[in-house]
């Protein structure tokens, strides 16, 4: 029975990962770092890695293709595809037209999202209010991403950290109580250079001198970045909970970005959750920004960890800064 404005439902999920495991012990062979730092500092065991012949879309397409199969929907039926990522295949033209192409989705417009590690949760808020008019009635919001390629392999503050992949969920309208009941973005830009990649863009286009200095990389302040983020998390995790008319109490699974183990835990002690309620893969993953939560999301939902009317909280934070959650009813 309908009770109102329609309401955006996940209806399919999917995702990809690289076959190629990079474990902790392997780093230990390429910076000075140990197995014993990395697990304690960060939960991380291992992440999967994009071999030099794979980019961004081919992880893109292939989670697609399983949220497409788990919809029972077809490639023709999307009219919206956002991909969210900050690791294009190139600058131009947007990946998420080359994905459209391989797809076969030809109804579909497509675009990029960019807001770091909370792109999935941005890309939520913007497929949530196209779902729900009448000329779009599926969008496919992808989060992929391959930072290997982006990541100094001399940097053991920063490689250690991320992981290649790709989620992907189906949208479509539908009645409520179900559905995206919630979400709550936030960014500050004063911020920006907490995570950075410096190089490349046309504030400083590629050069011998930026190769050189190695500036096409991620640089990131860990330290100062980690403190923010659990602030943040929970901030607008409450927020969204209000919006919707809910409180912690409320929650059956919470999936926050996959960033730092010791993130997690503490958010989710903030939020007063038990840890049977919060989906952590950080240790086979690692953190794949745009990718991490449809990743989890697509797992958990296979494993059948969510059922139909379990309240869903979703978080994350990111380069920009961005933050943001969201709170949806599950309603498959
Ligand atoms: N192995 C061994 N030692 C290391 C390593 C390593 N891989 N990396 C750093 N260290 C050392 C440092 O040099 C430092 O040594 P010192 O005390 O002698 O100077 C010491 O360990 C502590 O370093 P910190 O940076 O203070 O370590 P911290 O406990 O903060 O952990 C980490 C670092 C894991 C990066 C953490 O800060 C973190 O997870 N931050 C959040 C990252 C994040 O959420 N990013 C957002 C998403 S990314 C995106 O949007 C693309």
């Amino acid at each position: 029975m309908s009770t109102g404005a329609p309401r955006a439902i996940i209806v399919g999920t999917g995702s990809a990962l690289p076959s190629r495991i990079l474990s902790n012990a392997d780093l230990e062979k390429l910076v000075d770092t140990s197995d014993e730092w990395i697990a304690s500092r960060t939960g991380i065991r291992e992440r999967r890695i994009a071999a030099e012949s794979e980019a961004m879309s081919d992880f893109a397409t292939r989670a697609a293709e399983a949220a497409l199969e788990s919809a029972g929907v077809a490639a023709t039926e999307v009219d919206l595809l956002i991909c969210a990522t900050v690791t294009p295949d190139m600058p131009i033209p947007s990946t998420a037209c080359i994905i459209q192409h391989r797809l076969g989705a030809v109804r579909a417009a497509a675009f990029d999202l960019a807001a770091g590690c909370s792109g999935f949760l941005y890309g939520l808020a913007v497929a949530e209010r196209f779902v729900t008019m009448p000329q779009y009635r599926h969008v496919l919001l992808i989060g992929a991403e391959v930072l290997s390629k982006y990541v100094d392999w001399s940097d053991r503050a920063t490689c250690i950290l991320f992981g290649d992949g790709a989620g992907a969920v189906v949208l479509r309208a539908g009645d409520a109580p179900y559905g995206v009941l919630a979400t709550t973005l936030r960014a500050d830009g004063s911020l920006a250079d907490y995570i950075m990649v410096p190089a490349g863009g046309t504030r400083e286009p590629a050069s011998a001198k930026t190769l050189e200095e190695r500036r096409h990389f991620i640089k990131m302040k860990g330290n100062e970045t980690f403190k923010m983020a659990v602030r943040s998390m929970e901030e607008t995790s409450r927020d969204a909970l209000a919006l919707a008319g809910l409180t912690t109490a409320d929650i059956n699974l919470f999936i926050p970005h996959q960033a730092n183990r010791r993130i997690i835990d503490a958010v989710g002690s903030r939020l007063g959750l038990r840890d049977d309620q919060v989906y952590i893969n950080i240790e086979r993953v690692g953190n794949t920004a745009a990718a991490s939560i449809p990743i989890a999301l697509d797992e958990a939902a296979r494993a059948g960890l969510i059922k139909r009317g379990d309240v869903v909280l979703f978080t994350a934070f990111g380069t920009g800064l961005t933050w943001g959650s969201a709170v949806c009813r599950w309603g498959v």
